[in-house]
């Protein structure tokens, strides 16, 4: 026990150190992007890691006189790689940012690191509410559970939708999600007749699915983690869920970008909350995307891309203001309050809870120009996680 406390007490010594030594570098700034790029959570890794090049092609690689240097690295979503990871992008490259973080377990993983060597933490993927209360390090441009699923409770009692069953991953977003949406859904007046959860790894979504057939709500609300949509709305469709009155709502997690295209006419008409759809109609979000195909013929640029591609911003902007001179702490206090016009629509990094406030819209599948598409219809503006104000 000694020894491994003697041990553990090292390698924490080796991390402030490497901290301190970061601000003598030489001009490279160095981002340790840690992602998923192999395993069942793959489509999160390709698609920030795209979006990541992107905005340094299309930004230079030189900013206040630092030349950017992108270390990706894959964690294969096993949290105790991504610590082994962030550990040693501190410690032996000495990075002046991590980044990535692809579910929510990795995310929390990783912020003892980035607390002891006072290093940024941009979290661009996983969403859990409480992720930015793990380390005083830790800023936000992915989104949270709460900020999506309360604006569909409120859409869904006043659009005939009185009962539901949740279906929720049995982790951190889901849970956040099956709670929030509830706790809505009960203030609107609506019932949640049950609520189940699956789980994260390999999940078979048959005998749930069962069940909600035999339940006979008026919707089925999912949280599935990005990769996991298509899965689920194939077995939704097999079963006949929707011929026997059943709609499916949720998230925008579920009819993903990344993946809707492919998933059917069935999908048509599916109603979503998120803050991001490729087909966000505004001149920035035009540019963003037709950048992105162009680059990466095949892919569309999903709601992981534009927390990719924001998280980039967010450093760029923080290494310019502090002139490239700045330690952990003076990135931290410059990425704090930025404001700007994202793809997704304006959207700032609250200075106080390090989190993203945005819009979340509400958004119908709709075919257009021959594809499938998220077409927004309404929006809430401005909405801050709704996870901190308790
Ligand atoms: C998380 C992962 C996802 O793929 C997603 O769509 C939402 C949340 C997470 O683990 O936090």
């Amino acid at each position: 026990m000694q020894k491994r406390n003697f041990i553990k007490a090292v390698a924490l010594s080796a991390i402030a150190v490497a901290a301190g030594q970061s601000l003598a570098q030489d001009n490279t700034f160095k981002i340790g992007l840690i992602l998923p790029m192999t395993g069942q959570q793959a489509t999160t890794g390709r698609q920030i890691e795209a979006a990541a090049k992107l905005y340094m092609a299309q930004n230079g690689d030189t900013v206040a006189g630092k030349k950017i240097q992108l270390i990706v690295k894959d964690d294969t979503s096993i949290p105790d790689v991504t610590k082994r990871l962030a550990q040693e992008l501190v410690v032996n490259d000495k990075v002046n940012v991590l980044a990535g973080f692809g579910i929510t377990p990795s995310a929390l993983a990783t912020a003892s690191i980035a607390t002891q060597s006072k290093t940024p933490q941009v979290v661009m993927a996983a969403a859990t509410s409480s992720i930015t209360e793990a380390s005083p390090y830790i800023v936000r441009t992915s989104f949270t559970l709460p900020q999506a699923s309360v604006a569909l409770a409120d859409w869904a009692p006043k659009n005939g939708i009185k009962k539901v069953v949740t279906l929720v991953s049995d982790y951190g977003p889901g849970i956040d999600a099956e709670k929030f949406f509830k706790e809505r859904m009960l203030f609107n007046g609506g019932t949640i007749v049950d609520s189940l959860r699956v789980p994260l790894r390999n999940p078979d979504f048959a005998p749930f699915l069962q069940k909600v057939r035999d339940l006979k709500p008026d919707a089925l609300f999912v949280f599935v983690p990005s990769g996991a949509g298509a899965a689920v709305m194939k077995q939704f469709l097999e079963r006949g869920m929707d011929k026997a009155g059943i709609k499916l709502i949720g998230t925008g997690d579920v009819t993903d970008d990344d993946q809707l295209n492919d998933m059917g006419e069935g999908a048509l008409g599916v109603v979503t909350s998120h803050h991001y759809s490729t087909a966000h109609p505004s001149a920035t979000n035009k540019k963003f995307v037709d950048a992105f195909t162009k680059a990466n013929p095949g892919l569309r640029p999903n709601f992981m891309a534009v927390g990719g591609y924001d998280g980039m911003r967010v450093i760029y902007e923080a290494l310019r203001a502090t002139k490239g001179q700045g330690g952990g702490d003076a990135l931290l206090a410059a990425m704090k309050g930025q404001i700007f016009e994202s793809p997704r629509g304006p959207m700032f990094i609250d200075a106080q809870t390090r989190d993203v406030v945005q819009n979340i819209y509400l958004r119908k599948v709709e075919r257009k120009d021959g594809q499938l598409y998220n077409i927004e219809f309404d929006v809430v503006k401005d909405v801050k996680d709704p996870g901190k104000s308790r």
